[in-house]
């Protein structure tokens, strides 16, 4: 699968080389922490100066960014970002006059304007929803830049981080990681290495909804199962694991309940092994504003460990705090469910949980008001797009009856409407699905 994506990684590797500048920006979540990573060190070995900023989202604010970062001459590179924002880059081409690539996975409507050179899954037919991330394409070209077979532990974590399987190029780059001994695969619970009392504590994913009747210590100590999870006995293990399916087993999605145990990936290269433990810090950190720590994780500087560790754990209680009043807060319509969350930060986690774990029949909206706009998170599961629920066009069309904008893929999409119109839109919703 991955040789479909090579003509087009050649073709923005070329763009790359030679360049004495290189502007690089990317996604703020653990798939565009990864990407930005992987160009870095690419960019590093090939001794091409290059700066990085991770953004939450893409708008005409990146102007002001570039105009002092960047020159005639340069290059300016977008991960996870860019091809459904064609206008956005026309616009930096008209004003600002430097060279654009792109490499990202969202499917787009139209294609890029002339002149910039894009990877991207959907324009050869691979699924960049589920088959390949914006951390995979990225991979692809730094392979075009060198030899950095190294980072493809860095590809999966990004895959991981948008929920992703190892199928199609995922499962190529595991397959090559595998076989250079960048990263060892093991099966078992998947859940992040720790302490197993605190990671179930803290775990969204699996999520395990409970009461002050049924607390994890209680549920441990019945099972007698302690320490951290890499050192359990298997006998141990296997006991957990049936016990916990068959405690989230009546609520959860049958994805979300497959996907409790699988592969467990270490990655030997980098400075958090657990990959699930990597992919929740970084995207713990860059949702608390942290980007440039995250980043520096994964270009593999030690130093910033604990604090990114404590941000991961502080981030994970807040959503597990707001998913056990779920059940008091929801909203219940026709063809989908809706509800509010405080926490801008938290709404991407937040909507993942509740769709997996515990309201999975139905598309959910989670939005969160802000001062001057909504924002919007939808989340499917696989069943649901299998029966044809696209959540992209969905938020796509609703959003912009309210005058906003919404997009991204059809199992995970989200928006931002104006603050004021969250009952129009969930009107809208409703002509929709
Ligand atoms: O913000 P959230 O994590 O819910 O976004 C889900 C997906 O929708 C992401 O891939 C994001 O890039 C995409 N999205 C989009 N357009 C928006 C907001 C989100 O394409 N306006």
């Amino acid at each position: 699968m991955i040789e479909r994506l090579l003509d087009s990684a050649k073709k923005v590797a070329s763009e790359i080389k030679n360049r004495e500048f290189v502007r690089v920006i990317s996604h703020h979540d653990a798939d565009g922490i990864t990407s930005a990573a992987i160009i870095c060190h690419a960019l590093l070995r090939c001794s091409i100066p290059f700066q990085t900023t991770l953004l939450s989202r893409l708008d005409e604010g990146i102007l002001e960014i570039l105009r002092d970062s960047t020159k005639e001459g340069d290059l300016l590179l977008f991960c996870d970002m860019g091809s459904s924002q064609g206008e956005i880059l026309a616009m930096i081409q008209r004003e600002l006059g430097i060279d654009i690539v792109v490499i990202d996975h969202h499917r787009y409507q139209k294609e890029p304007p002339t002149g910039i050179f894009q990877v991207n899954p959907h324009s050869v037919g691979l699924d960049g929803a589920f088959e390949v991330s914006a951390s995979g394409c990225t991979f692809t070209v730094a392979q075009e830049l060198g030899d950095n077979v190294d980072l493809s532990g860095l590809a999966i974590t990004g895959a991981l981080g948008d929920k992703q399987r190892m199928v199609g190029v995922n499962k190529d780059i595991l397959g090559v990681a595998v076989k250079n001994g960048i990263v060892r695969v093991k099966k078992g619970l998947k859940i992040a290495d720790g302490e197993i009392r605190e990671e179930l504590e803290l775990s969204t994913e699996p999520y395990i909804h409970r009461d002050e009747k049924n607390d994890i210590g209680a549920f441990l100590e019945e099972l007698g199962v302690k320490g951290r999870l890499w050192d359990l006995s298997s006998s141990d293990e296997n006991r957990l694991i049936d016990a916990l399916i068959a405690k989230i087993k009546a609520r959860a999605s049958e994805d979300a309940i497959e996907d409790i145990v699988g592969e467990r990936y270490i990655l030997n290269f980098e400075v958090i092994p657990d990959a699930i433990g990597l992919m929740q810090t970084i995207d713990a950190c860059g949702k608390r504003g942290k980007m440039g720590l995250a980043l520096s994780l994964c270009m593999r500087d030690r130093n910033g460990i604990d604090e990114a560790s404590a941000i991961r754990v502080d981030f994970q209680r807040k959503v597990v705090r707001e998913l056990s009043a779920v059940d008091q807060n929801i909203h219940e319509r026709d063809g989908f469910r809706y509800i509010f969350a405080e926490d801008r930060d938290i709404t991407g986690a937040f909507a993942g949980a509740i769709i997996r774990y515990l309201y999975p029949d139905k598309p959910i909206f989670v939005i969160n008001r802000l001062e001057k706009v909504s924002k919007i998170s939808a989340r499917g599961t696989r069943a649901l797009v299998a029966s044809g629920v696209d959540l992209s066009e969905v938020m796509r069309i609703a959003a912009s009856k309210v005058g906003g904008v919404g997009g991204g893929h059809n199992v995970a999409a989200g928006g931002s409407i104006p603050v004021g119109t969250e009952d129009e839109f969930v009107k809208a919703l409703d002509e929709v699905l």
